[in-house]
């Protein structure tokens, strides 16, 4: 059962009567119930921004012990900023029973989680659902994009069944764990420090099109009753803390409010084009956007490449060659992508920072120069894109596993002859 909206005030309760009536925090709450809010913005943001929701829950959050530093060998970012443009192959499964959140290895990372900026890209690859353990990131919202296999998450505010070609984003501060109905699974996940991502304005384009609000889904009230140790893992700082909590934390039986966990279907994408000529930017693709301080400039933009017609006329129909302010991690969850022949495999990613000179490799572009061009349909494939203003750094793990010679797809261009 899901609720429809993006940013909807939804009102929710799994037991009738919980959900208090025209109050947020009443003297005594139904059923004993405590109310507690979780702001995912600043209290004064306009209202517009402003994102919050009351949570009633069996027990208050606050009754805990400290947060103990835990090891984290996927933290590790000694590496200066580095120009060179990287690739990277799928992860394998692991070869030993793995969680969900136990897989997680960032990647690329930029800005910093204590100045609200940035974004941390990490993929994951894991083989069994996370037991009495719930994590949630002080960091940032997670938008998680599986490429392989189906996960079940659950929050505090519900559960979302999530497969490939579906993303999910948890607001930052929800609890949530990782079941995996049905086994192994592999993916992405996108840490967003900067402001929450929301839809995209659409300017000339109108009042519909690209991701439409209404095909964002909010899960209904849903909560367990258990009295048994569970390991809460929080995200603080760029670092992983643990405790023990003596019950479960997904003890929420009934929450309102416009922050919320939610997930959307990429195959809903209302994909825009040209019908005359050239190549449009590919903004025209974003899902979602999370705004910098300085408009039009994102501190992330979650931009996608689905399945749509080529009809342009005199055009070279893959993306051109370009050199960019933003800088573009770049993921594929199924098929292959129209501007690279080989090297690029769902579950694979790539960096191409600020600046650095890209696009499609010798065969593509060969391919696409020849080309006879009728209208055709790139089909079967999903690219996505999480673009940013600050470059990317590469985690010190990620980058002892970079294939060795990407620079190569860019070999051999023969030169314009005058
Ligand atoms: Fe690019």
């Amino acid at each position: 059962m899901m609720m429809s909206g993006f940013g909807n005030h939804f009102a929710t309760e799994a037991v009738p009567g919980a959900l208090p009536v025209g109050r947020n925090s009443p003297q005594r709450p139904a059923f004993g119930l405590y109310a507690e809010q979780l702001s995912g913005t600043a209290f004064t943001m306009a209202r517009s921004e402003n994102r919050r929701s009351w949570l009633y829950r069996l027990r208050p959050s606050a009754p805990h012990g400290a947060f103990a530093l835990a090891l984290d060998p996927a933290g590790n970012r000694t590496l200066p900023a580095n120009p060179n443009r990287l690739r990277w192959d799928p992860r394998p499964l692991p070869e030993k029973p793995t969680s969900f959140h136990d897989s997680v290895m960032p990647v690329l990372w930029n800005g910093d989680p204590e100045a609200l900026t940035g974004v941390t890209v990490s993929t994951y690859a894991a083989t069994q659902s996370m037991g009495n353990q719930a994590f949630f990131s002080a960091d940032g919202e997670m938008l998680i994009i599986p490429e392989q296999g189906r996960l079940r998450l659950l929050t505090e505010m519900g559960v979302i069944d999530l497969e490939p070609l579906e993303i999910a984003l948890i607001p930052r501060g929800v609890r949530y764990r990782v079941e995996l109905p049905d086994g192994p699974v592999r993916g992405y996940l996108c840490e967003n420090h900067g402001a929450p991502f929301r839809l995209p304005d659409l300017g000339p384009i109108g009042s519909n099109g690209l991701a439409n609000p209404r095909d964002f889904e909010s899960p209904v009230a849903w909560f367990e009753d258990r009295d048994e140790p569970f390991e809460l893992v929080q995200k603080f700082g760029g670092k992983l803390w643990t405790t023990t909590l003596p019950h479960s934390p997904f003890d929420v039986v009934a929450w309102h409010g416009n922050l919320a966990p939610v997930k959307y279907d990429l195959r809903r994408f209302n994909t825009l084009g040209t019908v005359s000529y050239d190549h449009p930017d590919p903004s025209i693709f974003t899902v979602l956007t999370s705004p910098s301080d300085t408009p039009g400039r994102a501190n992330a933009d979650f931009v996608i490449f689905p399945p749509r017609w080529m009809v342009a006329e005199d055009t070279f129909r893959p993306p051109w060659f370009h050199r960019n302010l933003m800088s573009e991690a770049m993921g594929l969850i199924t098929g292959a992508y129209d501007a690279k022949a080989g090297g690029f495999s769902p579950g694979g990613l790539s960096l191409h920072n600020m600046m650095s000179a890209h696009g499609p490799d010798v065969a593509s572009w060969q391919a696409a120069t020849a080309a006879d061009l009728k209208p055709h349909k790139i089909d079967g494939t999903m690219a996505f894109m999480i673009e940013s203003c600050w470059p990317y750094r590469v985690t010190d793990w990620a980058m002892a596993r970079a294939q060795p010679d990407y620079d190569a797809v860019w070999a051999g261009f023969p030169k314009a002859r005058l």
